[in-house]
């Protein structure tokens, strides 16, 4: 066992000491944190320049013509970029890392309604938006598809030239239904759901020189770099993108879209810094969004409730521009084990913007839907749901045929069934009221998988008895600034107050995306190796010292606690930091630290779960329906901070009550224009909304995953959380709805 190996697991052993206040909490709540948007630095406040994005307002086709002479006269106005005049790149789009098919006014295709067309800069946003409605723009108008669902005969396999995928099949799915003595099938659907970040995408650019600079709101600032300098066909090194503060993403700010680049490309223009930001509407369309799932499911039961057969079909809406795959299929692959399973997911092409990925793609929609059908399939068998669910739970990963590195979701049903009170639950529909309520209880299993990838950070020792902290990754409001400073104090022996941390910056190690819940599993092990290089450098140090106290032992003999470093056999020789530092120059004491997935990666899966219970009171006249209540056990691993990790979660579960009551993007069949691209049209949950969610996890350390034992959880806490808000309608209604959102309407 390597040294740092034998650290890392006596870290692992001892709870690390968190940190109880967010790190970044008082900068936001006294407005001193810097957005992307926010920078007045370092350009001096009247150069920089406001951007407009205009975008179409036909869904397929071309630009015959864009006059934009009335807008260059406009008040303010600077340069107004369109197809016609813009900087030609000297390269096709760039497709990898970023895989967006950006629209830079390369050329003169429309190919969704609200594609980015043109940029108008000016000396004011005012301005810039004003002059934008005096473009007199042209259109060849071609028929659009905007509907998928009125398309689905023309579903067809992902990819190009679209071939069947292999390996979403195992056993035999015809003899297991065989088998099956109780079957439900139904048709459930997921709408167009559309991220909407406090913080919109918002991008300030400027050049010096051949060199481009970014602030920019994202989840990957390393992403952006290599996605920006091959779209604009720069070295990587001449783009450096800096985002201290990202406020929500999602999955939307996972990837670059063409803003960015055409902000670039604007301050390029007019040689200035330009700053551009997406208005709240500019949301719907050009950055992405969940497509609608339309699913097929089909399950199969023995009269013991064991599941003999899974299937399910699933078709979505994909774009012109570019493919995207929901795997809404996914949890019927692994959730559960029966040995004959079929699925499939395919695409319907229409006129819309990119989808992307969001929050738990593809385990959000697909828990939605398939708890439903276990639910339903329950019922039939006459038997709890959490029951169901036992009898079927996968002791290893049935897709992989391999054994977890942890779980423990049999306790989540235990600890989260009684902290709800599931016994008290009427198995009959309709029975349970209150006043004029309908009281229903409802159920279902959270799933998402652990993730990791590489990542680098760097240490340092301050001569002034602080440490820094640092790593090219992002905090998007969910704690990565409070995990960073007390996973290296406790590395390094110091109180967490005393660590500087600092992220967001791509000149700093290189971290992954803040996506697919893999920041804290990916980017804490190599915080910890940083810290701990950084403590082995400063052992080295006093070993060497013949004024240290500690002079002539080994650096294995050393311990740190409390700003101190002393021999472990005899804690009163030794002395602190700041000492040892100030004899031997009182410079900061240095070192990087990198860390990747073990190889045993390929051998094991390692996935979250947990169990989700809601409570709903459905007004027996208007149908309205209130979420009282959400009790969730999630087994995640260590959690690393309760505050951070447990909002997290809460967050999720709110997101799931959305998803099951709310959400829902509504596209005109006639323009291809998302028809609620506001908050006020497009409904989310108010705090009036929710009631009381009380999450709680099981803390159970994977420590095959990753040295600290814990894995992601950004996302679990949407699954399973919608599935068990409509079961719980059911419940108390007696209505199965199997189309989300489920609205007043529906209920009637
Ligand atoms: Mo998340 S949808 O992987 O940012």
């Amino acid at each position: 066992m390597s040294i740092l190996e034998a650290a890392q697991e006596e870290t692992a052993k001892k709870p690390i000491k968190q940190l109880d206040h967010r790190y970044d909490g008082i900068a936001k709540v006294t407005g001193k944190a810097t957005y992307a948007g926010d920078f007045k630095e370092p350009f001096a406040k009247d150069d920089l320049l406001y951007a407009w994005m205009v975008q179409s307002t036909i869904a397929n086709g071309t630009i015959a013509s864009m006059d934009s002479s009335a807008a260059e006269h406009a008040p303010g106005v600077v340069a107004v970029m369109t197809p016609f005049n813009s900087p030609k790149i000297p390269q096709p789009p760039a497709q990898p890392p970023a895989r967006r098919n950006l629209t830079i006014l390369q050329n003169t295709d429309v190919k969704y309604n609200g594609q980015p067309i043109a940029v108008v800069v000016a000396k004011t946003l005012v301005q810039a938006r004003q002059a934008a409605t005096l473009l007199k723009i042209k259109y060849t108008e071609q028929p659009a598809k905007v509907i998928y669902q009125d398309h689905l005969a023309d579903a067809r396999w992902p990819g190009n030239p679209g071939k069947e995928p292999a390996g979403n099949t195992r056993g035999d799915i015809a003899a297991g239904f065989a088998k099956a003595t109780v079957t439900v099938e139904g048709t459930y659907t997921t709408p167009i759901q559309v991220h909407n970040p406090m913080e919109p995408h918002a991008t300030i650019a400027w050049w010096e020189g051949e060199k481009l600079n970014l602030y920019d709101a994202t989840q990957y600032i390393t992403g952006v770099k290599m996605s920006i300098a091959k779209t604009l066909n720069i070295p990587l090194d001449f783009v450096r993108v800096q985002c201290p503060y990202t406020g929500g993403g999602f999955g939307s700010k996972g990837s670059s879209w063409s803003h960015i680049p055409l902000c670039a490309m604007a301050a390029k223009l007019t040689g200035k810094p330009v700053k551009l930001v997406l208005d709240r509407s500019q949301m719907f369309g050009p950055v992405g969004a969940r497509p609608s799932t339309v699913n097929k499911i089909k399950l199969g039961a023995t009269a013991d409730g064991k599941l003999v057969a899974m299937q399910q079909n699933v078709i979505m809406n994909a774009a012109a521009l570019e493919d995207f795959t929901e795997h809404s299929a996914g949890p019927t692959k692994m959730l559960y084990m029966s040995e004959n399973n079929q699925v499939s997911e395919k695409l319907v092409t229409v006129n819309l913007g990119v989808s992307t990925f969001m929050r738990a793609p593809g385990e959000a929609p697909g828990t939605a839907v398939l708890e439903i059908a276990m639910d339903e399939l329950a019922e039939k068998l006459k038997m709890d749901p959490v029951q169901l669910r036992v009898i079927n739970h996968a002791d290893k990963d049935p897709s992989h045929d391999r054994p977890w590195t942890s779980k423990n979701l049999k306790q989540c049903y235990t600890q989260a069934a009684e902290r709800f009170g599931w016994s008290k639950r009427s198995a009959t529909p309709a029975q349970m009221t209150e006043g004029n309520n309908l009281i229903g209880y409802g159920m279902a299993t959270a799933t998402y998988p652990a993730n990791r990838s590489a990542a680098m950070a760097i240490a340092r020792i301050l001569p002034n008895g602080r440490a820094f902290i640092g790593s090219g990754t992002q905090d998007l409001g969910t704690g990565m600034y409070t995990i960073m400073a007390q996973t290296a104090a406790a590395m390094l022996g110091l109180d967490p107050t005393l660590m500087d941390v600092k992220l967001g910056d791509s000149t700093l190690p290189k971290a992954p995306v803040s996506g697919g819940s893999q920041s804290t599993a990916s980017v804490m092990p190599a915080v910890q190796e940083a810290a701990m290089q950084a403590k082995l450098k400063l052992f080295d140090m006093a070993v060497n010292d013949t004024a240290s106290p500690v002079h002539g032992m080994k650096t294995s003999d050393l311990e740190a606690k409390g700003g101190k470093y002393f021999a472990k056999a005899d804690p009163t020789k030794g002395e602190t930091f700041v000492a040892i530092i100030a004899r031997n120059g009182g410079k900061p004491i240095e070192a990087t630290g990198s860390a990747e997935p073990s190889e045993s990666k390929d051998s094991m899966t390692s996935q979250s779960f947990g169990a989700v219970f809601a409570e709903v009171a459905v007004d027996k006249d208007t149908h309205m329906v209130k979420v009282r209540r959400v009790v969730a056990t999630y087994d995640i691993g260590t959690l690393l901070n309760d505050k951070t990790g447990l909002n997290q979660l809460m967050g999720g579960i709110v997101w799931g009550v959305s998803f099951a009551t709310h959400e829902d993007a509504h596209i005109d069949p006639n323009t291809g224009r998302t028809v609620n691209e506001s908050f006020a049209e497009y409904h989310v949950p108010v705090n009036a909304d929710i009631g009381t969610i009380d999450a709680t996890v099981l803390n159970i350390p994977d420590l095959k995953f990753n040295p600290l034992g814990a894995r992601g959880i950004g996302e679990i806490g949407i699954t399973g959380a919608a599935a068990a808000v409509a079961n719980a309608i059911y419940n108390a209604t007696g209505k199965r709805i199997r189309e989300y959102p489920i609205t007043p309407d529906k209920l009637m």
